[in-house]
């Protein structure tokens, strides 16, 4: 079943969200090259205290590993879950995914985007571009009456034009008291079949490769690489479907 949220709950999502993406913005604008990943991290826990959020991140669990940041941030070949540590020093060239997930009063905001510290290579700023140009087209999608899979095959046309690699492996997701509910949201194929319906709120979030699609596990049991080890980018917003146009919860502004 996908969760409907009640006008009660769709309050604390745009609250929830709002302080997701503030905190995004906040963290985003300190990306520079000398700064380490462990920096921005503990930067945004800061921002977190300060605007009553708690990391829906932190000590996340999956099987017997729990996530030790407060937000995922992931650097070049990185895709995305990558641990922030002091060892990863931003260097100019390097993209930066963010990605910032905080419970606010019971309720989750989920949103991400990939920094370019400049200078960037030509062909690593067009992925860039592509993959936030494939999360906008997929959330003028997200519309009462259509399905899942428009979701998913706006991405797709979009970047297949362009010949990038779609990761498989990792999808969006519902989000709202969990931070990951139904449906899961694939950036490819057509097969999740749900109906979008009024009240469903959705982490929409195209994480797209320059290269293979083909992602690996680090090492480290939650950051994942491409396996050629070529750049990865990854947007991300909260949507709410209404009657009419779709709403982005996770913006700033
Ligand atoms: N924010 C991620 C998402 O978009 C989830 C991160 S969970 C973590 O779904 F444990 F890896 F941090
Ligand atoms: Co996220
Ligand atoms: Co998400």
């Amino acid at each position: 079943m996908i969760p409907i949220k009640t006008p009660d709950e769709i309050l604390a999502m745009r609250k929830a969200c709002r302080v997701a993406a503030v905190i995004l913005d906040r963290v985003c604008a300190l990306v520079a090259p000398g700064v380490s990943t462990y920096e921005l991290d503990q930067a945004a826990k800061g921002f977190m205290d300060e605007l009553g959020a708690v990391s829906a991140c932190y000590n996340y669990q999956v099987g017997r590993l729990r996530f030790p940041g407060y937000t995922c941030i992931s650097v070049n070949e990185e895709v995305v879950h990558g641990i922030p540590s002091l060892k990863r020093v931003i260097r100019p060239g390097d993209i930066v995914s963010v990605d910032v997930t905080v419970r606010v009063d019971g309720f989750v905001g989920d949103n991400a985007r990939t920094v370019l510290v400049e200078p960037v290579a030509a062909e690593i700023r067009k992925l860039c571009e592509v993959t936030e140009e494939s999360l906008y087209l997929a959330i003028e999608k997200a519309r009462a009456g259509n399905r899942v899979c428009d979701i998913s095959q706006a991405v797709e046309k979009h970047v297949s034009k362009h010949r990038f690699g779609i990761v498989r492996k990792f999808v969006g997701h519902g989000v709202g008291r969990g931070l990951h509910e139904e449906p899961q949201i694939p950036n490819y194929g057509k097969e999740v079949k749900n109906l979008l319906k009024p009240g469903m709120t959705l982490a929409i979030e195209p994480m797209i490769n320059l290269g293979t699609h083909d992602v690996v596990d680090s090492g480290d049991g939650w950051t994942y690489v491409t396996r050629d080890r070529r750049a990865s980018a990854h947007y991300e917003h909260t949507v709410l479907i209404t009657d009419g146009d779709p709403e982005i919860l996770t913006k700033a502004g």
